[in-house]
């Protein structure tokens, strides 16, 4: 069965990175999907959000990452995806989630598995990331080295006046 990930990935944290592992353990195939959330402004390009993906996912073979246009749905049907996994770190997680799983049940059939997340990274955000970073807090423990070199950049830039 192939399965899907999707997220803004505003960057990737350990605990994307834990339900992706986890997927890839109970899937033939996992796509990861950067896609994009209307709501959100982000710090990271699609293509940097994705090349952070595809560095922290190298070890795990049936894993690829993809740039998601449109909707979800569609993407899933055009690549015969079978199921949506989601990460749940708490109940107001589970409140958008769920809402988010009928919609997309009610436009395909498609199912939605939601994954509770591992206890040691329940607290993590990519928006809490964000704003610590942007404070000059250090997120290294959170990230992988990778990212936490991209995001200390793009602080840095932004600081400079660039970005
Ligand atoms: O990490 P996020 O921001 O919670 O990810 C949200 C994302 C990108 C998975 C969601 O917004 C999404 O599925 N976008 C694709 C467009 C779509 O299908 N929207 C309707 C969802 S019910």
């Amino acid at each position: 069965m192939r399965a899907i990930c999707p997220g803004s990935f505003d960057p990737v944290t350990h605990g994307h990175l834990d339900i992706i592992e986890r997927a890839s353990h109970m899937f033939d195939e996992v796509v990861v999907a950067v896609g994009r959330n209307s709501a959100k402004n982000y710090l990271f390009t699609p293509d940097e959000r994705a090349a952070m993906l595809a560095d922290a996912t190298t070890g795990w073979p049936n894993v690829r990452v993809e740039m998601l246009d449109g909707l979800l749905v569609d993407f899933c049907r055009d690549r015969g995806i079978d199921v949506i996994v989601k990460g749940l770190r708490f109940a107001s997680d589970f409140e958008f989630e769920l809402q988010m799983a009928q919609m997309n049940f009610a436009l395909s059939g498609i199912e939605t598995i939601m994954l509770p997340t591992a206890a040691r990274w329940a607290h993590l955000s990519s928006t809490m990331i964000r704003e610590v970073a942007k404070l000059g807090g250090d997120v290294s423990q959170f990230v992988t080295p990778d990212v936490a070199a991209r995001i200390q950049a793009k602080v840095a830039r932004s600081e400079g006046g660039a970005a």
